[in-house]
């Protein structure tokens, strides 16, 4: 039987990884998956149980038996809405930290890979491509300037009427791409079967064809 094909896109902080995944996986009618929110949510459940962001037993037994679930686009903690918490900066920072835990990442493998299923899945975080899914049918690198991307997420969080600031929003930015390609398990880095994406001057739809164009047709 032939495989259940998967996009995997990898890419920096904020470059659109989520947005474009959801309307190409919507255009498609495949399933979509946010690897990032798992981190997010081990990181928000380890705040909350008062464990250490660095205590990796403890961070990876919670990982194990994460009581998450995703309905409707919202995510649940322990039957919780808790997706607008998720998304703050304390959570980004949190899920950055917890990503470098090699014990973490284990435990949230085969969660992950259980999202493939027909007729197709497209994957978006840091390390779907190299890590996740290695035999990817297409694998899109997707990135824009620090600039751009800090705006973004600025945009992103007004709307939301969530507090936001320029400045710190561009340092938090930077501070967690270095962690994220410094790291040394499954570090954020271009793989040499990946398509570049530069979306600094692109809008959502056209990064959203870009990647509709290059999906094979014999799949
Ligand atoms: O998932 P990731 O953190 O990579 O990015 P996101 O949460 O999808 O946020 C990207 C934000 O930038 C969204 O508000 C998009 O509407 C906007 N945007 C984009 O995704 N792609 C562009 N080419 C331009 C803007
Ligand atoms: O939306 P944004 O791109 O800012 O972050 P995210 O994709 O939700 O991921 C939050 C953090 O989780 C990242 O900074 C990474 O440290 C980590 N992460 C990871 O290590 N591997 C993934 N596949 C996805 C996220």
């Amino acid at each position: 039987a032939r495989t259940v094909p998967v996009i995997a896109i990898d890419g920096p902080s904020a470059s659109g990884k989520g947005t474009v995944a959801a309307r190409v996986a919507a255009a498609l009618g495949w399933h979509c998956l946010d690897s990032g929110s798992l981190y997010r949510i081990v990181a928000l459940a380890g705040m909350r149980a008062g464990v250490a962001l660095d205590d990796e037993a403890a961070l990876a037994a919670l990982a194990a038996a994460l009581p998450a679930s995703f309905a409707d686009g919202r995510v649940l903690l322990d039957g919780v809405d808790v997706s607008a918490e998720i998304r703050s900066e304390a959570c980004s920072v949190g899920a950055s930290k917890v990503a470098v835990l090699p014990a973490v990442r284990a435990a949230l493998l085969d969660r992950q890979r259980d999202y493939r299923a027909a007729p197709g899945l497209v994957a978006e975080g840091r390390d779907i491509g190299s890590v996740i899914f290695p035999d990817a049918t297409l694998k899109i690198f997707l990135t824009a300037s620090a600039e751009s991307r800090a705006q973004r997420r600025y945009k992103q969080l007004m709307e939301k009427g969530m507090a936001a600031n320029m400045e710190s929003l561009l340092q938090d930015l930077q501070e967690r791409d270095a962690r994220d390609a410094a790291r040394p398990v499954a570090p954020l880095k271009q793989l040499p079967d990946a398509v570049l994406l530069d979306t600094t001057t692109m809008d959502v739809e056209q990064a959203v064809s870009f990647v509709l164009e290059r999906v094979p047709a014999d799949r």
